[in-house]
Parts: structure tokens; C-alpha cells; sequence
């Protein structure tokens, strides 16, 4: 058993018409609670490390907790790098032995995108390891933008073909809608994805695997008992799982989630707290936040990713 790459999984998940779930790791037990709920389920994860989480738990405490996590559970991960912003972060990922990076130039022009990402894509492959990358930009959808400038950041399917080609990636990820963190909507806006979006991409690269990132569902249950519990959470919105199990069913292959992570997190310590402010022995209230982590990710693989019963 080994840190492997995603391109067995990926293979796999779109020949079956399910997602691989992308989980982000920042401490031990996050990392506990995801890969016991994939022992439990049988099902492939992918931990995500973002250059936030590198700096708070360092690369060392990581790795280690990745590869603590392979044997303890006689699974094989893929540790992937989220987000990378530029060659040296990819690179320095690579050389601790992370088996899968995302260059992430999703912001700059076509051009400059591409130059970057075939740079890390040379790099990767030569060290074994597989590379995500982004085209369009990610955010939430705003009232106030006219359709034009809305439509501008979503992937253009027809420059997908000559992205893949010219950067020899392994997977892309699309803009439809999705957008990052708990607040993807404004209050009484409804959640929509641009599935003619995510179509059209696949019929443009068959076979090929596409990656959704933004895609919490802010389970309004958790924001509720944050705020019941002493938060302050404003109205959060995100996006309904049975879009997301729509997009699993189609060329999605890998589904990020992070946020949803952090709110079971922060509902399971909060309420805890609230029935016993006596509490004083960090594992007293960590553990009850790395249960509710496992729940949340078996929940995930049995309501959205659909990859339970795959190992
Ligand atoms: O896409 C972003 C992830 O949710 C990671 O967030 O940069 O705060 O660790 P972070
Ligand atoms: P969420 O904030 O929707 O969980 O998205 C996480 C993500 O895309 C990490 O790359
Ligand atoms: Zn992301």
C-alpha cells in the first residue's frame, strides 16, 4: 500500500460514473477522520494539502500523517497539492512526494496559463507525479453582473481541446458555477451549475477527467446548530448534492471539499462546549469534531461522490 496517483482512480470513477472526493487536510485528525471513513466505506479519497494548510501543519507533519494514514488503514491515497500558485510551490511538493499537484494560473491569460502549467506538467511527469489545472475562473454568481461579464467566467469549452493538448495534463478544472467557501450565493438567490457547461467539455474531451472545486454543500443544519450553539454564521449557501451527484454522474471525476469539513468541525466543538463548558482536555472535544468529520465524509461518498464499495 502506497501514496498513488489519481489516474487509476480517475480512470475508474468515470468508467463508473462516479467522483473521487478531494478532501482537505490540515491536522492529524482531519486526516484520521477521512481516510477511517474511506476504510469504512471502501472507497478511494484524495487528500488535498493547500499552500495554507502547508504552512499551519508544516510539510513534514504532513507527509508523515499522509503516509501514518496508508498504513494504518492498508489504503491506497493520492496527496495532492491544492491551489498551487506558481512552479516552486509544485516543485517542492513533488520533491517531499506528493503523487499529484494543481497548478492553479486559472487567473492569468490562455497563453501564460498554459506556458506555467506545461512547465509543471514537464517536471511532474518526469518525477511520476500528475497535474490538475484550471481554465475559467471560480466565483460565485453575482446579481449585479451583466450576462456577458457573468458568462466570462465560466470555462469556454471551446478553448478546453487546445488547453489539454498544448499542457499534457491529467485532469482539468472547469468553472460552472461552483465557487469557494461557505457563502457560494447571496440569501434567496438559487443554486444553479451550468450543466450545458460541463456537457459540452466532455463531449469536447472524451474520457477525459474534469474536476469541480467550490463544491460544499453548506449543510444548512451545521450553520444552524453553530449559531444555536453561540456562532454567528450570516445565511449560507451552497450547492445542493444532488447537483453535485449529477456532475459525478457526467465527466466530474474529482469533487473538492473543504468547507463542509470545516462546519461539522466547528458544530461538533461548539456543542460540545455548550453542554459541557467544564471541558477543558483538548481530546474531549477533539474527538467528538474528528467523529463528525468521519460521518461527514462517509455522508459524502454515499450522497454525492457515489464511490463507495470501489476499492
Ligand atoms: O480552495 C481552498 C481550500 O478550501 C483551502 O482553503 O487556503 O484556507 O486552506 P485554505
Ligand atoms: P469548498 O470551499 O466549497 O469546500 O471548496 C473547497 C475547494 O475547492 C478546495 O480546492
Ligand atoms: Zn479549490
Amino acid at each position: 500500500m502506497a501514496l498513488v496517483t489519481t489516474t487509476e482512480m480517475f480512470k475508474k470513477a468515470y468508467e463508473g460514473g462516479y467522483a473521487i472526493g478531494a478532501f482537505n487536510i490540515n491536522n492529524m485528525e482531519i486526516i484520521q477522520a477521512i481516510t477511517e471513513a474511506a476504510a469504512e466505506e471502501k472507497s478511494p479519497v484524495i487528500l488535498q494539502v493547500s499552500a495554507g494548510a502547508r504552512k499551519y501543519a508544516k510539510p513534514a507533519y504532513l507527509m508523515a500523517l499522509a503516509r501514518a494514514a496508508v498504513e494504518d488503514t492498508g489504503i491506497d491515497f493520492a496527496l495532492h497539492l491544492d491551489h498551487g500558485a506558481d512552479f516552486e510551490i509544485c516543485k517542492a511538493c513533488i520533491d517531499n512526494g506528493f503523487t499529484s499537484v494543481m497548478i492553479d494560473r486559472s487567473a492569468y491569460p490562455f497563453e501564460e496559463n498554459v506556458k506555467e502549467t506545461r512547465r509543471v506538467v514537464e517536471y511532474a511527469h518526469a518525477n511520476g507525479v500528475v497535474v490538475e489545472a484550471e481554465l475559467g475562473s471560480l466565483a460565485g454568481i453575482e446579481d449585479d453582473v451583466n450576462v456577458n461579464a457573468e458568462d466570462a467566467l465560466f470555462t469556454n469549452p471551446d478553448e478546453v481541446e487546445a488547453f489539454v493538448s498544448k499542457t499534457g495534463i491529467d485532469s482539468l478544472a472547469i468553472a460552472i458555477g461552483t465557487s469557494h467557501g461557505a457563502y457560494k450565493f447571496k440569501p434567496g438567490q438559487k443554486p444553479q451549475l451550468r450543466f450545458d457547461i460541463l456537457e459540452e467539455v466532455g463531449r469536447r474531451l472524451p474520457g477525459f477527467p474534469i474536476v469541480l472545486h467550490g463544491a460544499s454543500s453548506v449543510i444548512p443544519e451545521l450553520v444552524t446548530e453553530i449559531n444555536e450553539c453561540g456562532g454567528n454564521m450570516p445565511d449560507a449557501i451552497g450547492i445542493p448534492e444532488s447537483m453535485l451527484r449529477q456532475a459525478a454522474k457526467m465527466a466530474v471525476c474529482k469533487i473538492n471539499i473543504d468547507s463542509d469539513i470545516r462546519l461539522a468541525m466547528t458544530a461538533g466543538i461548539r456543542r460540545t462546549f455548550k453542554a459541557h463548558p467544564e471541558y477543558f482536555d483538548p481530546r474531549q472535544y477533539l474527538s467528538v469534531a474528528r467523529d463528525e468529520v468521519r460521518k461527514m465524509v462517509k455522508h459524502k461518498i454515499e450522497t454525492v461522490l457515489g464511490s463507495a464499495n470501489t476499492l
